[in-house]
């Protein structure tokens, strides 16, 4: 369906050229003085200069122009030259009916170019427990990939794990220590190896802090680890058999926390997967002239012109001759293009890496990794500080599972839940656990991804204000006067959406109205928080015209019918955006 924006622009343009004016001047906005217009074209003040005269001159012609176009209910040009726009309620009802036929999209075309877009989130770090820094890009990316989806592309996310690095040589080490004889570290072992991991996953989680903790203090086990990366990373077997396990069992545990945060990927590729393409891809980049020695280590420079920043050269292996994390990030740029040329790449990463993904984005287009046309874009988040304004942690100063942050909103939303009303236990626990989920989703979505913001458990779990639980209230409070009226009656076959009967339910259908655009302009900007924006305002002017509105007691039948189409309408609305925010509603709470 046409935007009405676009609907309304094309009138008031049409306008100005009728009169004699550039047609750009008639594009229309919504309206910033809510209390005087619905829409407002301020393109006079602008023609004005253009065509050297005083703007109301102009609005008062446009106004002229359009006042018996049944577009409008009100056509107003206001001094010095502004032009006031009501849409006309009949049209309004029509257009929402036309959205309410079209019950999977709501009239929000598909994309008329489908693109290939791959995603980089997530980004957990194998052994390594889920920390809430990765909160974030799991949440943030996985609402961005389903925004695409949604909006006809073709999406693939790629958890791009952690799996190359010291951590694992410091794990091979901590476990060598505890059990020497396991047939990983015998090298003369000519054998399988057992299909059985070594260690559990809570061992695992266990085993990493020691090791890190010890290697912090003891320069010879650091060593050894360093050398088992190494080892590691040439092909000792032994080794690479524990990576295995180490990856398995890690990876299943990962599946199930991100399971319980409702995000999933495509791909489950990691960093070990791209080294078997760095050999090739350092070489090109020699043989092309583009990589050079610079004290010992192997760089390409990609510093520009226009830089008002020091951009330093991008390293692409180290002076003894290990690679990097650039490399890895190089490297896997080589497989996505080579197994699925993305239009596009997309990473949700720390904003703190911005830098470092300007030199990995830049060397990449240098050197030709990419084609000319596929678009790199750094998606950076801020940090996600605690009440006291510093990045969160746990009580005593350590750094926060995610699996206990969400089990601590989880056992709150529960309290708040059975403080409210009897529920059973188990009923209760499901419910509170989908309504904490939206708590922590939506307390991040809605800020815009750049910003920092701060953790606040009793803000984001509030019924009310721009919180996730509000927005599902509004939700489960609809489901409930929907159910009671069709206890006693079904909806007519004719029933449809009317013009509106009063302010708040114009302004309801208004927001409604706004669905094509907003998913349209989230998607392009790369926005979750404008959804978040769009169903904050949806659930206010809903409520607002629920408390103003007799709904079940009205008599008049088509009337209330019509309410019924419009409730439904903005359910559906209401329940669309949570979807693509990663998150779902319950049937009471
Ligand atoms: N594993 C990294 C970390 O924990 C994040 C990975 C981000 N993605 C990437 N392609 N570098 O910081």
């Amino acid at each position: 369906m046409e935007k009405i924006l676009d609907i309304i622009s094309r009138e008031v343009m049409g306008a100005m050229k009728a009169n004699g004016y550039e047609e750009k001047y008639g594009k229309v906005t919504l309206s910033n003085r809510p209390d005087l217009c619905e829409y407002q074209c301020n393109g006079a003040m602008a023609a004005a200069k253009e065509y050297k005269c005083a703007p109301f001159l102009i609005s008062d012609k446009i106004a002229e122009s359009l006042k018996d176009n049944p577009l409008f209910a009100l056509v107003e040009s206001v001094k010095p030259g502004f032009l006031n726009l009501k849409l006309d309620p009949e049209y309004l009802a029509d257009y929402l009916h036309e959205m309410e036929l079209d019950q999977e999209r709501l009239g929000c075309d598909k994309c008329e170019n489908p693109k290939r877009i791959m995603i980089d989130y997530g980004g957990p770090n194998v052994a390594k427990p889920l920390h809430v820094g990765h909160l974030r890009s799991a949440i943030i990316g996985e609402s961005v990939k389903r925004i695409g989806t949604f909006m006809g592309h073709e999406m693939i996310g790629d958890v791009h794990l952690g799996d190359w690095g010291l951590q694992m040589g410091l794990i091979i080490t901590e476990l060598k220590e505890r059990k020497p004889d396991l047939v990983y570290f015998d090298e003369n072992y000519a054998g399988e190896y057992p299909q059985e991991p070594p260690f559990t996953i809570s061992e695992l989680e266990e085993i990493y802090p020691a090791a890190s903790g010890r290697s912090k203090e003891d320069e010879v086990y650091k060593e050894r680890a360093m050398a088992a990366t190494y080892e590691l990373q040439h092909g000792r077997k032994g080794y690479q058999a524990l990576l295995k396990h180490i990856l398995n069992v890690s990876v299943s545990d990962l599946k199930r926390n991100y399971e319980n945060l409702n995000v999933s990927f495509e791909l489950w590729k990691g960093e070990s997967d791209a080294q078997p393409y760095i050999p090739d891809m350092v070489q090109k980049m020699k043989d092309e002239g583009f990589a050079y020695i610079s004290e010992g280590a192997l760089v390409v420079d990609v510093k520009e012109e226009t830089d008002t920043k020091e951009v330093p050269p991008c390293m692409i292996l180290k002076s003894d001759g290990a690679s990097l994390y650039n490399t890895t990030d190089l490297a896997t740029i080589v497989w996505r293009m080579q197994d699925y040329d993305p239009d596009e790449i997309i990473y949700v990463v720390d904003k703190r890496q911005e830098l470092y993904f300007t030199q990995v984005f830049r060397c990449a287009r240098k050197t030709g990794l990419v084609k000319p046309e596929t678009k790199l874009k750094f998606l950076g988040f801020g940090t996600m500080n605690g009440k006291d304004g510093k990045p969160f942690k746990t009580r005593e100063g350590g750094v926060m599972r995610l699996e206990y942050l969400v089990s601590g909103i989880n056992e709150e939303m529960y309290k708040k839940i059975s403080d409210n009303h009897t529920v059973e236990e188990a009923e209760g626990r499901k419910t509170a656990k989908i309504v904490a989920l939206s708590a922590i989703k939506y307390g991040d979505l809605s800020n815009q991804a750049s910003k920092d913001y701060i953790f606040d458990i009793d803000r984001f779990t509030s019924f009310e204000g721009n919180t996730g639980p509000y927005i599902l209230y509004t939700i489960v409070r609809i489901k409930s006067i929907l159910k009671k009226y069709e206890a006693g009656r079904k909806i007519p076959e004719q029933a449809r959406i009317l013009p509106a009967h009063s302010d708040s339910e114009k302004s309801l259908m208004l927001e409604i109205s706004k669905f094509n655009s907003m998913m349209e302009s989230a998607f392009e900007e790369t926005a979750p928080h404008k959804v978040c924006a769009y169903i904050y305002d949806l659930a206010n002017a809903f409520n607002h015209f629920y408390h103003e509105t007799k709904i079940l007691s009205e008599q008049e039948e088509a009337i209330q019918a019509g309410y019924i189409k419009l409730l439904e309408l903005t359910k559906r609305a209401l329940e669309i955006c949570i979807d693509v925010l990663g998150f779902d509603a319950p049937e009471r709470m």
